[in-house]
């Protein structure tokens, strides 16, 4: 069984939308085995989108992501990084899927309401710098 690593960002916290996207994980088959409530600090925020450093929404990126709550989250399940990366929808919500929680939710393509791991090593490294293993309960 597979964990990935998910944030509902401070667009969906905003806009009270942490119950429906749940509810689109759940309906997935991605079981929500860890999950707290934070506000990112801008420590934090730096470290998570390291690799993107270098590109030019960096900064826009992390601000964002700073600027209210959002909901952190580990989902469990088959193949649960690929899933989660279906369920969400392209990065961009003009270009995601109809039913994906993109397509119905985000507001454009900084704001788009939830980040999922790419890899499973990602989710791994992801996971650990927000949850410990005695708080994940699956
Ligand atoms: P995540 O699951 O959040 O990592 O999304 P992703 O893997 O679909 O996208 P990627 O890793 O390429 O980019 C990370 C995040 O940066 C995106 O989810 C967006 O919030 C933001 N981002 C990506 N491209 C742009 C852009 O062109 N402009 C702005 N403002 N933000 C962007
Ligand atoms: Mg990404």
């Amino acid at each position: 069984i597979e964990r990935t690593f998910s944030i509902l960002k401070p667009d969906a916290t905003e806009r009270n939308l942490t119950g429906a996207i749940n509810a689109v994980i759940e309906e997935a088959g991605l079981r929500i085995v860890a999950q707290r409530r934070i506000r990112m600090t801008d420590a934090q925020a730096k470290t998570f989108y390291e690799v993107h450093a270098e590109r030019p929404f960096y900064g826009e990126l992390v601000s964002f992501m700073t600027s209210g709550p959002v909901v952190v989250q580990v989902l469990e399940g088959e193949n649960a990084v690929a899933k989660y990366r279906e369920v969400m929808g392209a990065t961009n919500p003009a270009q995601a899927a109809e039913g994906t929680i993109r397509k119905r939710f985000a507001k454009s393509v900084g704001e788009n309401s939830v980040h999922g791991s790419d890899s499973p090593e990602n989710a791994k490294i992801e996971i650990a710098q927000f949850f410990t293993d005695s708080d994940i309960v699956g």
